[in-house]
């Protein structure tokens, strides 16, 4: 019913976070439930938690270690799995390094885990794709339960990516005490609107075409955003490159000049 796949996925994002999210939240308990064993005693103990990806799931990662900050009061980053050592000083037992996958195969991901895992740290995958390796390999797994990607560019998983880790902030800010239930309630009846509101994103696709007609010939496109629209802004460069061969960048908003 689309002209391709990546068009079919960016409408298959509401029906993704719908799946994302289904069973996982109890707002009345400002619970969250993703199956993981990570006993609060750990999670308290923490310092820091690190992501580590390629990509669009790299992107996801900058977005949850702003989250996971906020939310958990602990020390968050995100790396790109080619460039990850574990260094700096850090306590393995106090470090959770949180690997972002849709696929669970990229190498570069799978080899930045097992030099965690090497070094000690607790792992855990954050995945689309059940019996992935990186589901084999890391101590926990969570699924982002998007259904298949075909197309190569990510869309639907990056979104259900970000709600999966908004769920693990919950999860990890209740454990340690340092998110109300207050707060977690506001967050959690947020994200069961989400697939509502992406839908209506989506029903103004006639006018998104008629302004990607009218900029289309651009020679260049800038993204820009502040605290968690950076990550978004990144994400929609590398969007646009990676289908258009146009240059693109991204910049967080105070860069710009
Ligand atoms: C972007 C894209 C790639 C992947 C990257 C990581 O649209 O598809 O940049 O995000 O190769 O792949 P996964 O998430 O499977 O590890």
């Amino acid at each position: 019913g689309y002209d391709h796949y990546m068009l079919k996925e960016i409408h298959e994002q509401p029906t993704a976070l719908r799946q994302t999210i289904s069973g996982r939240i109890d707002e009345m308990q400002a619970e969250v439930d993703l199956e993981i064993d990570l006993p609060a005693e750990y999670l308290n103990s923490l310092e820091e938690v690190q992501f580590v990806a390629c990509g669009t799931s790299y992107h996801a990662g900058m977005y949850a270690a702003q989250l996971i900050e906020e939310h958990a009061d602990v020390r968050a980053s995100a790396e790109v799995a080619s460039e990850y050592e574990f260094t700096g000083g850090r306590d393995p037992w106090r470090t959770l390094v949180v690997a972002v996958t849709q696929s669970g195969e990229t190498a570069d991901t799978l080899s930045t885990l097992r030099r965690a895992k090497r070094a000690g740290a607790r792992t855990l995958a954050v995945t689309n794709t059940l019996g992935s390796t990186v589901t084999r390999e890391a101590d926990d797994s969570v699924f982002i339960r998007a259904g298949p990607e075909i197309g190569v560019a990510a869309t639907k998983t990056f979104c259900s990516q970000v709600a999966t880790l908004a769920l693990l902030s919950v999860y990890v800010g209740r454990q340690r005490e340092t998110f109300s239930s207050a707060e977690a309630r506001e967050l959690l009846s947020d994200l069961r609107g989400l697939p509502g509101a992406v839908q209506q994103v989506l029903d103004q696709e006639k006018q998104v075409r008629s302004t990607a007609e009218e900029y289309g010939d651009g020679d260049a496109f800038f993204f820009i955003g502040r605290r968690l629209g950076a990550p978004v802004a990144f994400e929609g460069a590398l969007k646009l490159k990676e289908i258009s061969y146009d240059h693109a960048e991204a910049f967080a908003a105070g860069e710009l000049k």
